[in-house]
């Protein structure tokens, strides 16, 4: 049985971990290869698995070029609809080509060659994949950072990956206004000591961007005098993006993929798990800034010849619960993949779904959800209003692909509420206790994957071998440690309880409590603080900071308060979604000084804790209880 074929679910995934490099080698087929690997996997130095070693390829022409050369140039690549704007448009693959091929000369003429970085700032519009695409082409390496992120995490990520040009629209438009992108990426230049050459500056009819001369260009007029650029050929195994998300600590994690292992399995997960091919409509309700938008907006639809819709608008309130329904009908949508908290805003505004009754979305077969725990809730609500199939999947920045699904192009397994069903082809998921043995049913545990990970994985983190070990690999040799818990049922299926880690998921977008507290450390009033992840009825989970004030601090406590969420706003983005802020005399810790975070959040959520018998001085969680029931009044 070739892995193609529309196997048992059973039998393809037990063949991709009896025989990883012939299941592999097979995908790879489907691939267009400048030069065949040597090795299918390279495993000479673990942890650091190289798949199709000694293969070169271009990802770029894979996703335009081919589908041209094969009789595809008047199909749509791209559908752009903005109900922010009220725009609507189409680009073909012919269309597709020139204008990536163009801005490839654009980049090449700003002195951007193979393996160098581009940094791409923009909103929801077409011109992002077309960065995107073309850098791709060129060999070099993108790092797309979310718009919603503020200045100083922009100039992180430009400090880490030292790209030699930007890429940037002159705004971002969200319900709340037209946020102005290029004062952000001015701030972030002035931030950071290795300052990249040039900055290429969309302009948008909406804002228009001061152009600093010398350093700033013009996307249109470059676009006119540019010189067509061709793909240049890498080796499968050189980076195609860096892609930084949040970790543990303050510092953001440089996910590092590569461009063949990337080609082969997100073009096998468009047929196996999501069921889409050439010519459908797939539509990721996502933002190219963060991994779903990566995977599934701009590569993998583009990968198979499909159509992605690329969407600036937000579920609800552009204008109305009803806008989901309005692009499925009008751009014929065969698949919607979006967060859960995006089903949950909908369900909010209009529980019964009669905005939906208003449109024909016969054509979807299913919905997929991700970046975030699937609720039995919103699961039954969305099967039961749109009466097809509801795909909960589980996956990471990390992975770029699904770890565990429903395959809809294999034989669909029965759904168990609450998991997303079980590790897709390719993944050997484990659970493990915290000495790294194997957990049986119903006990929770370590959600690892045992080593190799499929194609499509991280390779390592931007020039930082030794933290993609430390972070991932040293605690469970021989696993990749996923960082969330959960448990595995009799039947194989996988339930994922969350984050195990310092990190929270707010609104399906993913950040880090240590960074927050960071930033509110840096309060001249604060003594000390601390940041946990709270439930949240649309969110999922919100932040809340506990914050002890230094004695003599004159400020008074709304002030403070209205200071830090602030503090937080400019300085990781108002993404982070930081508005609850509690002030106590003193955080509950352990004896050796670790706070007490999860049993903070239990209190919080009114779920039942038991007093750690580490704690230092159990009297601190009376003040965090009275503190808190406060707060919930
Ligand atoms: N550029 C600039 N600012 C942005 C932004 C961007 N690309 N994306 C979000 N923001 C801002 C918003 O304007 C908002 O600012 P505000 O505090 O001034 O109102 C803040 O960040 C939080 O935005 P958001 O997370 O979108 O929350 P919301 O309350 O505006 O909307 C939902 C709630 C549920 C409608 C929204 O979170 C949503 O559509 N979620 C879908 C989840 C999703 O797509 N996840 C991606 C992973 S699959
Ligand atoms: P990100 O790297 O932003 O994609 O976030 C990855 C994290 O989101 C995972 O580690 C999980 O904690 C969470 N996540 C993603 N998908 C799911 C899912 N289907 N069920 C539960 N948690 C999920």
């Amino acid at each position: 049985m070739r892995n193609g074929d529309t196997a048992g679910y059973e039998q393809t995934y037990a063949r991709s971990l009896d025989d990883p490099e012939g299941f592999w080698e097979e995908a790879a087929e489907a691939v267009h290869w400048g030069q065949r690997w040597v090795k299918v996997l390279d495993d000479r130095n673990p942890p650091f698995y190289r798949w199709f070693s000694g293969a070169r390829l271009n990802t770029c022409y894979n996703c335009v070029d081919l589908h041209v050369e094969e009789g595809r140039r008047k199909q749509t690549a791209i559908i752009y609809d903005s109900p922010i704007t009220g725009d609507v448009a189409r680009i073909t693959y012919g269309e597709l080509l020139e204008l990536v091929s163009r801005f490839a000369g654009v980049l090449r003429g700003l002195g951007v060659e193979k393996g160098d970085r581009v940094l791409i700032y923009m909103p929801m519009i077409p011109q992002a994949l077309v960065a995107m695409l073309a850098s791709a082409r060129l060999g070099a390496v993108h790092s797309v950072v979310f718009g919603g992120f503020a200045a100083s995490e922009l100039a992180t990520r430009l400090e880490d990956a030292e790209p030699k040009v930007v890429v940037t629209a002159s705004c971002g438009i969200e319900p709340s206004g037209v946020i102005e992108y290029k004062p952000l990426v001015d701030r972030a230049f002035d931030l950071v000591s290795e300052k990249p050459q040039a900055c290429v500056v969309y302009q948008r009819p909406q804002a228009t961007a001061t152009i600093l001369p010398g350093r700033d260009h013009d996307w249109e007029e470059l676009m006119r005098s540019a010189v067509p650029a061709g793909p240049v050929l890498v080796e499968a195994t050189d980076p195609l993006y860096i892609l930084y998300t949040s970790g543990t600590t303050g510092k953001p994690k440089g996910v590092v993929r590569d461009n063949g292992g990337h080609a082969v399995a997100l073009k096998w997960s468009m047929k196996n798990i999501y069921n889409v091919g050439p010519g459908e409509v797939f539509w990721a309700a996502s933002d190219v800034g963060w991994v779903v938008g990566h995977s599934y907006i701009v590569y993998a639809p583009l990968l198979v010849g499909a159509a992605t819709v690329v969407f600036e608008g937000k579920p609800v309130g552009t204008p109305d619960p009803g806008v989901f329904w309005r692009v499925i009908q009008e751009h014929k949508v065969k698949a919607l993949f979006t967060a859960p908290t995006a089903m949950r805003a909908i369900r909010r505004e209009d529980p019964k779904g009669s905005h939906l009754q208003k449109y024909d979305v016969s054509g979807l077969r299913a919905l997929f959800l991700a970046g975030e725990r699937l609720d039995s809730d919103t699961f039954h609500w969305a099967s039961d209003l749109l009466k097809r199939p509801v795909i909960d999947h589980w996956w990471q920045t990390e992975t770029g692909w699904a770890i565990c699904a429903n395959c809809m192009g294999l034989d669909p397994l029965p759904v168990k509420a609450g998991s997303p069903t079980k590790p897709v082809p390719g993944y050997d998921a484990r659970l493990l206790d915290s000495t790294g043995q194997p957990v049986p049913p119903p006990a929770e545990g370590l959600l690892a994957i045992r080593l190799p990970l499929p194609p499509g994985c991280l390779t390592t983190l931007w020039q930082n071998d030794e933290g993609f070990i430390d972070s991932y690999m040293r605690e469970y040799p021989g696993f990749y440690v996923t960082g969330d818990g959960g448990y595995i049922d009799e039947d194989g299926y996988v339930f994922v309880m969350g984050r195990v880690d310092d990190v929270i998921n707010v609104a399906g977008h993913r950040l880090s409590t240590g960074r927050m507290e960071e930033v509110i450390s840096q309060h001249p009033d604060v003594a000390e603080c601390a940041v946990v992840g709270i439930a949240d009825g649309l969110k999922g989970h919100v932040p809340l900071g506990l914050v002890v004030v230094k004695l003599g601090s004159t400020t008074e406590p709304e002030q403070l308060v209205n200071e830090i969420r602030s503090l937080v706003r400019q300085q990781i983005g108002a993404v982070a979604s930081f508005r609850e802020v509690v002030l106590v005399h003193r955080l509950p810790k352990t004896r050796s000084g670790k706070i007490l975070r999860s049993t903070i959040a239990k209190i919080a959520d009114k779920r039942p804790f038991s007093i750690p018998s580490t704690i230092d001085d159990p009297s601190t969680l009376d003040e965090i209880q009275d503190v808190l029931a406060a707060r919930a009044r």
